[in-house]
Protein backbone atom coordinates (compact mmCIF):
# COMPACT_ATOMS: atom_id res chain seq x y z
CA UNK A 1 0.00 0.00 0.00
CA UNK A 2 1.60 3.19 -0.82
CA UNK A 3 0.90 6.21 1.12
CA UNK A 4 -1.72 9.20 0.66
CA UNK A 5 0.91 11.68 1.51
CA UNK A 6 5.34 12.09 1.71
CA UNK A 7 7.27 14.59 2.70
CA UNK A 8 9.82 16.24 0.56
CA UNK A 9 12.74 17.73 2.11
CA UNK A 10 13.64 20.25 -0.89
CA UNK A 11 17.64 20.64 -1.38
CA UNK A 12 17.70 22.79 -4.30
CA UNK A 13 19.04 26.07 -2.41
CA UNK A 14 21.96 23.76 -0.61
CA UNK A 15 22.94 20.57 -2.47
CA UNK A 16 22.24 22.53 -5.50
CA UNK A 17 23.46 25.70 -5.14
CA UNK A 18 26.63 24.49 -3.41
CA UNK A 19 27.69 23.01 -6.58
CA UNK A 20 27.00 25.29 -9.24
CA UNK A 21 29.66 27.56 -10.60
CA UNK A 22 28.17 30.87 -10.44
CA UNK A 23 27.84 32.18 -6.94
CA UNK A 24 23.98 33.21 -7.23
CA UNK A 25 23.59 36.51 -5.02
CA UNK A 26 22.17 36.39 -1.60
CA UNK A 27 19.01 38.40 -2.53
CA UNK A 28 18.27 35.92 -5.71
CA UNK A 29 18.73 32.71 -2.72
CA UNK A 30 16.63 34.40 -0.54
CA UNK A 31 13.90 35.06 -3.56
CA UNK A 32 14.52 31.16 -4.98
CA UNK A 33 13.18 30.24 -0.84
CA UNK A 34 10.60 32.31 -0.73
CA UNK A 35 9.31 31.10 -4.40
CA UNK A 36 9.50 27.21 -2.97
CA UNK A 37 7.39 28.30 -0.64
CA UNK A 38 5.29 29.60 -2.51
CA UNK A 39 5.16 26.48 -4.61
CA UNK A 40 4.18 25.01 -1.49
CA UNK A 41 7.58 23.32 0.07
CA UNK A 42 7.67 23.31 4.11
CA UNK A 43 11.18 21.58 4.25
CA UNK A 44 13.45 23.73 2.87
CA UNK A 45 17.37 22.90 3.04
CA UNK A 46 18.00 26.59 3.49
CA UNK A 47 22.28 26.86 3.65
CA UNK A 48 25.73 25.49 5.34
CA UNK A 49 27.53 26.69 8.76
CA UNK A 50 30.56 25.04 7.01
CA UNK A 51 34.08 26.60 6.47
CA UNK A 52 33.50 29.57 3.89
CA UNK A 53 36.78 28.06 1.61
CA UNK A 54 35.33 24.82 1.60
CA UNK A 55 31.96 25.50 0.27
CA UNK A 56 32.38 29.54 -1.15
CA UNK A 57 29.32 29.25 -3.01
CA UNK A 58 27.49 28.95 0.98
CA UNK A 59 29.65 31.34 2.66
CA UNK A 60 26.86 34.20 2.82
CA UNK A 61 24.92 32.15 5.12
CA UNK A 62 24.66 34.61 7.68
CA UNK A 63 23.39 37.15 5.47
CA UNK A 64 21.05 35.28 4.08
CA UNK A 65 19.43 33.09 7.10
CA UNK A 66 18.08 36.31 8.57
CA UNK A 67 16.52 37.24 5.47
CA UNK A 68 13.90 34.06 5.83
CA UNK A 69 12.75 35.01 9.05
CA UNK A 70 9.05 35.64 7.27
CA UNK A 71 8.46 32.03 6.67
CA UNK A 72 7.43 31.42 9.77
CA UNK A 73 5.09 28.47 8.38
CA UNK A 74 8.60 26.55 6.67
CA UNK A 75 10.81 24.34 8.12
CA UNK A 76 14.54 25.65 7.03
CA UNK A 77 17.22 23.19 8.21
CA UNK A 78 20.68 23.85 7.87
CA UNK A 79 23.96 22.19 7.80
CA UNK A 80 26.21 22.00 10.07
CA UNK A 81 29.35 19.83 10.50
CA UNK A 82 31.10 20.81 13.94
CA UNK A 83 30.33 22.93 17.15
CA UNK A 84 31.57 26.14 15.56
CA UNK A 85 29.02 25.46 12.62
CA UNK A 86 26.35 24.93 15.51
CA UNK A 87 27.10 28.20 17.16
CA UNK A 88 26.48 29.66 14.32
CA UNK A 89 23.29 28.56 13.40
CA UNK A 90 22.13 28.74 16.63
CA UNK A 91 22.95 32.91 16.69
CA UNK A 92 20.69 33.39 13.96
CA UNK A 93 17.90 30.92 15.49
CA UNK A 94 18.27 28.00 13.23
CA UNK A 95 15.69 25.27 14.53
CA UNK A 96 16.89 22.30 12.44
CA UNK A 97 20.28 21.28 11.77
CA UNK A 98 22.06 18.05 9.91
CA UNK A 99 25.14 16.61 10.33
CA UNK A 100 26.30 14.76 7.79
CA UNK A 101 28.75 11.77 7.99
CA UNK A 102 30.24 9.14 5.46
CA UNK A 103 29.53 5.37 4.96
CA UNK A 104 33.00 5.42 3.82
CA UNK A 105 36.50 6.42 5.02
CA UNK A 106 37.67 7.88 1.75
CA UNK A 107 34.66 10.51 1.46
CA UNK A 108 34.75 11.34 5.48
CA UNK A 109 38.05 12.22 4.54
CA UNK A 110 37.79 14.04 1.42
CA UNK A 111 34.75 15.89 3.14
CA UNK A 112 35.24 16.41 6.54
CA UNK A 113 38.81 16.07 6.52
CA UNK A 114 38.54 13.55 9.28
CA UNK A 115 37.93 9.29 9.47
CA UNK A 116 34.47 8.23 9.80
CA UNK A 117 34.81 7.49 13.58
CA UNK A 118 36.66 11.09 14.15
CA UNK A 119 33.94 12.51 12.24
CA UNK A 120 31.14 11.03 14.74
CA UNK A 121 32.99 12.21 17.46
CA UNK A 122 32.92 15.91 15.95
CA UNK A 123 28.97 15.21 15.58
CA UNK A 124 28.78 14.14 19.28
CA UNK A 125 28.71 17.41 21.12
CA UNK A 126 26.46 19.25 18.08
CA UNK A 127 23.88 16.68 18.44
CA UNK A 128 24.27 16.45 22.35
CA UNK A 129 24.06 20.10 22.69
CA UNK A 130 20.84 20.72 19.83
CA UNK A 131 18.76 18.24 21.33
CA UNK A 132 19.84 18.88 25.09
CA UNK A 133 17.06 22.35 24.88
CA UNK A 134 19.91 24.85 24.78
CA UNK A 135 17.88 27.96 23.66
CA UNK A 136 14.71 25.15 23.12
CA UNK A 137 15.11 21.62 21.00
CA UNK A 138 16.74 22.36 17.73
CA UNK A 139 15.30 18.96 15.26
CA UNK A 140 18.53 17.23 14.02
CA UNK A 141 18.85 15.21 10.56
CA UNK A 142 21.99 12.63 10.20
CA UNK A 143 22.71 12.60 6.59
CA UNK A 144 25.00 9.28 5.46
CA UNK A 145 26.79 9.96 2.24
CA UNK A 146 28.11 7.18 -0.20
CA UNK A 147 25.19 4.60 1.21
CA UNK A 148 25.46 3.08 -2.28
CA UNK A 149 28.50 3.32 -4.06
CA UNK A 150 32.20 5.50 -3.19
CA UNK A 151 34.09 7.00 -6.25
CA UNK A 152 37.67 5.93 -4.77
CA UNK A 153 36.18 2.21 -2.81
CA UNK A 154 33.57 0.86 -5.29
CA UNK A 155 30.60 -0.80 -4.13
CA UNK A 156 29.49 -0.37 -0.27
CA UNK A 157 28.90 -2.87 2.14
CA UNK A 158 25.43 -3.11 3.42
CA UNK A 159 26.90 -3.95 6.80
CA UNK A 160 28.97 -0.56 6.42
CA UNK A 161 26.18 1.36 6.33
CA UNK A 162 24.18 -0.06 8.98
CA UNK A 163 26.78 0.78 10.88
CA UNK A 164 27.07 4.31 10.95
CA UNK A 165 23.54 4.63 10.07
CA UNK A 166 23.12 3.28 14.31
CA UNK A 167 26.28 5.38 14.99
CA UNK A 168 24.04 8.39 13.82
CA UNK A 169 20.66 7.60 15.75
CA UNK A 170 22.61 6.57 19.00
CA UNK A 171 24.21 9.87 19.04
CA UNK A 172 20.66 11.22 19.31
CA UNK A 173 19.68 12.34 15.12
CA UNK A 174 16.21 12.14 14.82
CA UNK A 175 15.99 11.24 11.13
CA UNK A 176 18.21 9.94 8.60
CA UNK A 177 18.65 10.88 5.05
CA UNK A 178 20.70 7.88 2.96
CA UNK A 179 23.08 9.34 0.38
CA UNK A 180 24.07 8.21 -3.06
CA UNK A 181 26.22 10.93 -3.94
CA UNK A 182 27.11 9.88 -6.76
CA UNK A 183 24.44 8.07 -8.35
CA UNK A 184 24.88 5.02 -8.57
CA UNK A 185 21.93 3.11 -6.98
CA UNK A 186 20.07 1.16 -8.34
CA UNK A 187 16.48 -0.14 -7.19
CA UNK A 188 17.28 -3.63 -6.18
CA UNK A 189 20.40 -2.22 -4.16
CA UNK A 190 17.73 0.64 -2.36
CA UNK A 191 15.46 -2.76 -1.70
CA UNK A 192 18.11 -4.55 0.11
CA UNK A 193 19.45 -1.57 2.06
CA UNK A 194 16.16 -0.83 3.36
CA UNK A 195 15.76 -4.40 4.36
CA UNK A 196 18.89 -4.67 6.33
CA UNK A 197 17.91 -1.16 8.47
CA UNK A 198 14.74 -2.68 8.76
CA UNK A 199 16.63 -5.58 10.33
CA UNK A 200 18.72 -3.77 12.26
CA UNK A 201 15.72 -2.00 13.85
CA UNK A 202 16.19 1.24 12.04
CA UNK A 203 12.17 2.47 12.04
CA UNK A 204 11.76 3.37 8.31
CA UNK A 205 9.95 5.94 9.46
CA UNK A 206 12.63 7.74 10.35
CA UNK A 207 14.38 7.13 7.49
CA UNK A 208 14.74 9.41 3.98
CA UNK A 209 16.10 8.98 0.93
CA UNK A 210 18.99 11.07 -0.79
CA UNK A 211 19.56 10.34 -4.63
CA UNK A 212 21.46 12.25 -6.99
CA UNK A 213 20.51 11.42 -10.87
CA UNK A 214 24.15 10.49 -12.77
CA UNK A 215 23.08 7.22 -14.17
CA UNK A 216 19.33 8.27 -14.30
CA UNK A 217 17.97 6.00 -11.75
CA UNK A 218 16.94 8.46 -8.84
CA UNK A 219 13.51 8.36 -9.78
CA UNK A 220 13.47 4.41 -9.94
CA UNK A 221 14.98 4.71 -6.50
CA UNK A 222 12.53 6.94 -5.20
CA UNK A 223 9.83 4.42 -6.21
CA UNK A 224 11.83 1.34 -4.55
CA UNK A 225 12.14 3.40 -1.27
CA UNK A 226 8.22 4.35 -1.50
CA UNK A 227 7.21 0.72 -2.15
CA UNK A 228 9.58 -0.43 1.03
CA UNK A 229 7.64 2.26 3.02
CA UNK A 230 9.83 5.68 2.61
CA UNK A 231 7.77 8.58 3.54
CA UNK A 232 10.38 11.85 2.89
CA UNK A 233 11.69 12.10 -0.22
CA UNK A 234 14.81 14.65 -0.91
CA UNK A 235 15.06 16.46 -4.32
CA UNK A 236 15.96 19.54 -6.37
CA UNK A 237 13.89 22.25 -7.39
CA UNK A 238 14.88 21.63 -11.49
CA UNK A 239 17.39 18.91 -10.54
CA UNK A 240 20.17 21.42 -9.30
CA UNK A 241 23.11 20.24 -7.66
CA UNK A 242 25.86 17.66 -7.01
CA UNK A 243 28.68 17.45 -4.25
CA UNK A 244 31.86 19.22 -4.88
CA UNK A 245 33.91 16.78 -2.86
CA UNK A 246 32.68 13.84 -5.20
CA UNK A 247 33.70 14.50 -8.93
CA UNK A 248 31.68 11.91 -10.18
CA UNK A 249 28.41 13.39 -8.70
CA UNK A 250 25.83 15.33 -10.64
CA UNK A 251 21.91 17.11 -9.47
CA UNK A 252 20.02 16.01 -7.09
CA UNK A 253 16.69 14.22 -8.26
CA UNK A 254 14.35 17.14 -9.62
CA UNK A 255 11.18 17.81 -7.26
CA UNK A 256 9.57 18.45 -10.45
CA UNK A 257 9.99 15.08 -11.75
CA UNK A 258 9.08 13.40 -8.30
CA UNK A 259 6.06 15.48 -7.86
CA UNK A 260 4.90 14.53 -11.24
CA UNK A 261 5.41 10.61 -10.40
CA UNK A 262 3.76 11.42 -7.34
CA UNK A 263 0.81 13.30 -8.25
CA UNK A 264 0.55 10.32 -10.98
CA UNK A 265 0.01 7.98 -8.23
CA UNK A 266 -2.59 9.65 -5.91
CA UNK A 267 0.19 11.02 -3.63
CA UNK A 268 -0.38 14.40 -1.92
CA UNK A 269 2.73 16.16 -1.90
CA UNK A 270 1.44 19.82 -1.39
CA UNK A 271 3.56 21.34 -3.72
CA UNK A 272 1.92 23.29 -6.90
CA UNK A 273 3.97 22.17 -10.15
CA UNK A 274 3.71 25.20 -12.25
CA UNK A 275 4.78 27.10 -9.45
CA UNK A 276 7.59 25.26 -9.07
CA UNK A 277 8.46 25.01 -12.77
CA UNK A 278 8.42 28.57 -13.10
CA UNK A 279 10.82 28.98 -9.88
CA UNK A 280 13.18 26.17 -11.60
CA UNK A 281 12.85 28.11 -15.17
CA UNK A 282 13.40 31.43 -13.49
CA UNK A 283 16.50 30.01 -11.18
CA UNK A 284 17.91 28.06 -14.91
CA UNK A 285 17.74 32.55 -16.20
CA UNK A 286 20.12 32.96 -12.91
CA UNK A 287 22.63 30.36 -13.36
CA UNK A 288 22.55 31.18 -17.12
CA UNK A 289 21.76 27.40 -18.35
CA UNK A 290 18.82 25.16 -18.65
CA UNK A 291 17.08 22.59 -16.08
CA UNK A 292 18.34 19.15 -16.75
CA UNK A 293 14.47 18.46 -15.60
CA UNK A 294 12.48 16.42 -17.91
CA UNK A 295 9.66 17.83 -16.21
CA UNK A 296 10.78 21.19 -16.15
CA UNK A 297 11.04 20.78 -19.72
CA UNK A 298 8.12 19.11 -20.90
CA UNK A 299 6.08 21.63 -18.75
CA UNK A 300 7.74 25.01 -20.04
CA UNK A 301 6.97 23.76 -23.94
CA UNK A 302 3.70 23.33 -23.31
P1 LIG B 1 39.21 21.42 9.01
O1 LIG B 1 40.15 22.15 8.10
O2 LIG B 1 39.60 20.07 9.54
O3 LIG B 1 38.80 22.42 10.19
O4 LIG B 1 37.83 21.30 8.26
P2 LIG B 1 39.37 22.57 11.65
O5 LIG B 1 38.40 22.01 12.59
O6 LIG B 1 40.79 22.07 11.69
O7 LIG B 1 39.39 24.17 11.77
C1 LIG B 1 40.19 24.96 10.90
C2 LIG B 1 39.68 26.41 10.87
O8 LIG B 1 38.38 26.43 10.30
C3 LIG B 1 39.54 27.05 12.25
O9 LIG B 1 39.87 28.43 12.08
C4 LIG B 1 38.09 26.93 12.55
O10 LIG B 1 37.58 27.93 13.41
C5 LIG B 1 37.47 27.09 11.19
P3 LIG B 1 41.26 29.01 12.60
O11 LIG B 1 41.30 28.67 14.06
O12 LIG B 1 42.30 28.27 11.79
O13 LIG B 1 41.13 30.46 12.27
N1 LIG B 1 36.18 26.42 11.13
C6 LIG B 1 35.02 26.98 10.73
N2 LIG B 1 34.70 28.20 10.28
C7 LIG B 1 33.41 28.44 9.99
N3 LIG B 1 32.44 27.54 10.13
C8 LIG B 1 32.71 26.29 10.56
C9 LIG B 1 34.05 25.98 10.88
N4 LIG B 1 34.65 24.87 11.33
C10 LIG B 1 35.93 25.14 11.48
N5 LIG B 1 31.71 25.40 10.69
C11 LIG B 1 35.41 21.18 8.34
C12 LIG B 1 36.72 20.63 8.88
C13 LIG B 1 34.32 20.26 8.79
C14 LIG B 1 35.20 22.58 8.92
C15 LIG B 1 35.51 21.28 6.81
O14 LIG B 1 35.90 20.03 6.32
C16 LIG B 1 34.20 21.66 6.15
O15 LIG B 1 33.73 22.78 6.28
N6 LIG B 1 33.60 20.74 5.39
C17 LIG B 1 32.30 20.97 4.75
C18 LIG B 1 32.20 20.22 3.47
C19 LIG B 1 30.82 20.38 2.87
O16 LIG B 1 30.07 21.28 3.22
N7 LIG B 1 30.48 19.48 1.94
C20 LIG B 1 29.21 19.50 1.27
C21 LIG B 1 28.07 19.05 2.13
S1 LIG B 1 27.94 17.27 2.25
C22 LIG B 1 27.02 16.81 0.84
O17 LIG B 1 26.79 17.61 -0.02
C23 LIG B 1 26.43 15.42 0.79
C24 LIG B 1 24.92 15.41 1.03
O18 LIG B 1 24.23 16.16 0.06
C25 LIG B 1 24.40 13.95 1.03
C26 LIG B 1 24.86 13.15 -0.20
O19 LIG B 1 24.57 13.56 -1.34
O20 LIG B 1 25.51 12.14 0.04
C27 LIG B 1 24.58 16.00 2.42
MG1 LIG C 1 23.72 15.42 -1.94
Amino acid sequence: DLPARVRIHEVGARDGLQNEKTVVPTEAKAEFIHRLADAGLTTIEATSFVHPKWVPQLADAERLFPLLDDLREVDLPVLVPNERGLDRALALGARRIAVFGSATESFAKANLNRTVDESLAMFEPVVARAKSGEGGEVHVRGYLSMCFGDPWEGPVPLAQVVRVCRALLDLGCDELSLGDTIGVATPGHVGQLLAALNEAGVPTSRIGVHFHDTYGQALANSFAALQHGVTTFDASAGGLGGCPYAKSATGNLATEDLVWMLHGLGIDTGVDLDRLTATSGWMASVLGRPSPSRTVRALSHK
